[in-house]
């Protein structure tokens, strides 16, 4: 089965065709981190508009690298939450009118879920697994058992991991998007130069915002032009990345898992991957997405449409949701 996926939650614009949920064809993304650098974060109307003046060149692109025709797509596909509306609408009508034109089925994909399917690219994962999601806007630890049958074990009280990579980048004058700049920026810092909080939560809670004013205090401490931006982004890195192992493990080993998968944005991180790949030595299978699928993709929602589609009566009627 053949889908074309559209992505168009936040800020990029992103088409990508998918063979079986696991082969990708095409992978199509187009960036408007240019456009929102200037503001130091995405601005939710500039992005919708964007999104409108790139979605039928992704889509076009697509087809053209993929060499295939619009007759060819089995099912349309489009992320339907969460996310910021104006934004969703987008990819959602015009997988929709795709889906009306060519006489085919539209499935919708929840965003999160799409996060997990990043895993089945190129791959042959099968669930059962633990899935530890940490993106822009949400961080949770996910119990796979099925394709189609996920719960949630633990999720973040306040900030979400790449939400506070932004915000401790911007602290640290280093430009949006700072997750990325942070992460490249940490390996030339010592981990241990200063010694960051890990916040004594419920078990099925994570919670971030302490770590964040603990940098601030640090930060304040020194001058903007001898702030030692590398001892500080490797001590964080290293206190987000060991919170995150520490309970995801944890989980893992509650609830007999033996496999254990990073998704999202942050699963993009340096560190989070080296602390997840020592985990083998101890047993565990892992694994993490290729570092293009981890942050928004298309070919993440396609998958997911072929995985684990929105389960509705009539997918037409599917309308986006910010929150989820
Ligand atoms: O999944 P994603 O592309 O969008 C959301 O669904 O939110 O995740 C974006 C987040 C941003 O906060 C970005 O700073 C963070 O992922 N991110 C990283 C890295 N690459 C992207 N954070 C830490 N280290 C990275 N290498
Ligand atoms: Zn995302």
């Amino acid at each position: 089965m053949i889908i074309l996926g559209l992505e168009s939650s936040c800020d990029e614009t992103a088409c990508a065709i998918v063979k079986d949920g696991r082969e990708v064809l095409c992978n199509v993304v187009s960036s408007q981190i240019k456009i929102h650098e200037k503001f130091g974060g995405v601005v939710p109307e500039v992005a919708a508009r964007e999104h409108l003046n790139s979605i039928n060149i992704v889509v076009k692109e697509a087809y053209e690298k993929a060499n295939i025709s619009p007759n060819e797509i089995d099912a349309f596909s489009s992320t339907v939450g969460p996310g910021l509306v104006g934004c969703l609408l987008v990819g959602l009508n015009a997988a929709k009118t795709l889906s009306l034109v060519y006489d085919k089925p539209y499935l919708g994909a929840n965003h999160l879920n799409a996060h997990v399917s990043a895993n089945f690219i190129n791959s042959d994962l099968k669930p059962p697994f633990i899935c530890l999601l940490v993106s822009g806007g949400h961080t949770q630890i996910i119990s796979v058992e099925d394709y189609d049958k996920q719960t949630i074990l633990a999720q973040t009280i306040d900030d979400a991991v790449g939400e506070v990579y932004d915000k401790v980048a911007r602290l640290c004058s280093i430009p949006y998007p700072g997750g990325i700049l942070l992460d490249k920026m940490a390996h030339d810092g010592s981990k241990d130069a200063f010694n960051f909080p890990q916040a004594k939560v419920k078990e099925d809670e994570f919670s971030f915002s302490g770590l964040k004013t603990a940098v601030l205090r640090e930060v304040k401490k020194f001058k903007p032009d001898e702030l030692p931006k590398a001892d500080i982004a490797a001590s964080f890195q290293y206190c987000i990345a060991d919170t995150l192992i520490k309970k995801t493990k944890y989980f893992a080993d509650k609830l007999g898992y033996k496999t254990i998968v990073l998704a999202g944005g942050v699963a993009a991180n340096s560190e989070l991957r080296k602390r997840l790949k020592e985990l083998e030595e101890k047993g565990y299978k892992t694994q993490a997405p290729e570092l293009k699928y981890c942050t928004d993709n298309a070919a993440m929602v396609a998958s997911c449409a072929y995985f684990n589609p929105i389960k509705t009566d009539n997918s037409l009627m599917l309308e986006v949701f910010s929150r989820g």
